[in-house]
């Protein structure tokens, strides 16, 4: 246990009321779905001081020094797994709502499918793991950059992350998840009931790679395309230098036209 990490007043129905935390643990993710196992409600949250063993997309690793955000959510969806594939959209657009409407970060936006970026640089990340057995859960695992890490951010990472003390922000975890976990949980209630459609505007108004030459990376083939937008389904529409339209449901896309 943590209670340092836990918010003092949390405005939400059923996101976090149950929250457990801890000061390391392997994996936020793991530790919410080792707790649906045994039970856990819809909207359980598990937030920890620091991972040892934090997951990123793609099979990478979440470096996950103290001082930032890594928060786990159990989903109890009553819909097919299949369809919750926008859920990364819907919870990178909380989280860029959240730097929006509640710290005025007016630079933030979502880099599809779910990157949340600070002029060009990530300052979180999202990632789905569900699992269909004994029932249907998802766990969405987020990553939120609070503070720059002592010494510096890795080699790996320098020049490509940002962290909010970067933009005069003085968050810890607890007062950062009782801002985000409302917001989160509006938006989230609003796809489960009604789906991706009436957050079309707001996702199409704050993603950042309308217009821009992107390379995607998707099971090891690279390919150049001109962004369009981002199609009913939470897709990428994209047009290929031939001018044949695509749309991508999954792959890594970076700006420009060579992926690094
Ligand atoms: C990404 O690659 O952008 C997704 C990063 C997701 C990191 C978060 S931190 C909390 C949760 N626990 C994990 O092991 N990963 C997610």
């Amino acid at each position: 246990m943590n209670e340092a990490l836990r918010p003092t007043s949390l405005r939400t129905r059923w996101l976090g009321r149950e929250l457990r935390t801890a000061d390391v643990l392997a994996s936020t993710n793991t530790a919410v779905a080792d707790w649906a196992l045994e039970g856990a409600p819809h909207g359980a949250v598990v937030v920890a001081a620091r991972q040892h063993e934090g997951r990123g997309r793609q099979g990478r690793r979440w470096e996950s020094p103290p001082g930032n955000l890594y928060v786990s959510c159990l989903l109890r969806p009553a819909r097919a797994l299949s369809a919750m594939a926008p859920l990364s959209l819907v919870t990178g657009l909380g989280v860029v709502e959240t730097l929006r409407r509640a710290w005025a970060v007016d630079d933030a936006g979502l880099k599809w499918p779910n990157d949340v970026w600070i002029g060009e640089r990530k300052v979180a990340g999202v990632l789905l793991e569900s699992r269909a057995h004994p029932t249907p859960t998802i766990v969405v695992g987020l990553g939120l950059n609070l503070r720059t890490p002592e010494g510096g951010w890795s080699e790996d990472l320098r020049g490509r992350a940002i962290a909010l003390d970067e933009v005069g922000l003085d968050l810890d975890v607890a007062t950062s998840l009782e801002a985000l976990l409302p917001i989160l949980e509006e938006h989230v209630d609003g796809f489960l009931q009604d789906g991706l459609e009436p957050l079309l505007d707001e996702l199409r108004s704050v993603s950042l790679l309308d217009g821009r030459r992107v390379s995607v990376l998707d099971r090891g083939r690279s390919e150049v395309f001109d962004v369009i937008g981002i199609a009913v389904d939470g897709a990428l529409r994209v047009r290929s230098p031939q001018g044949e339209e695509r749309l991508l449901h999954a792959g890594e896309v970076h700006l420009g036209d060579v992926a690094p």
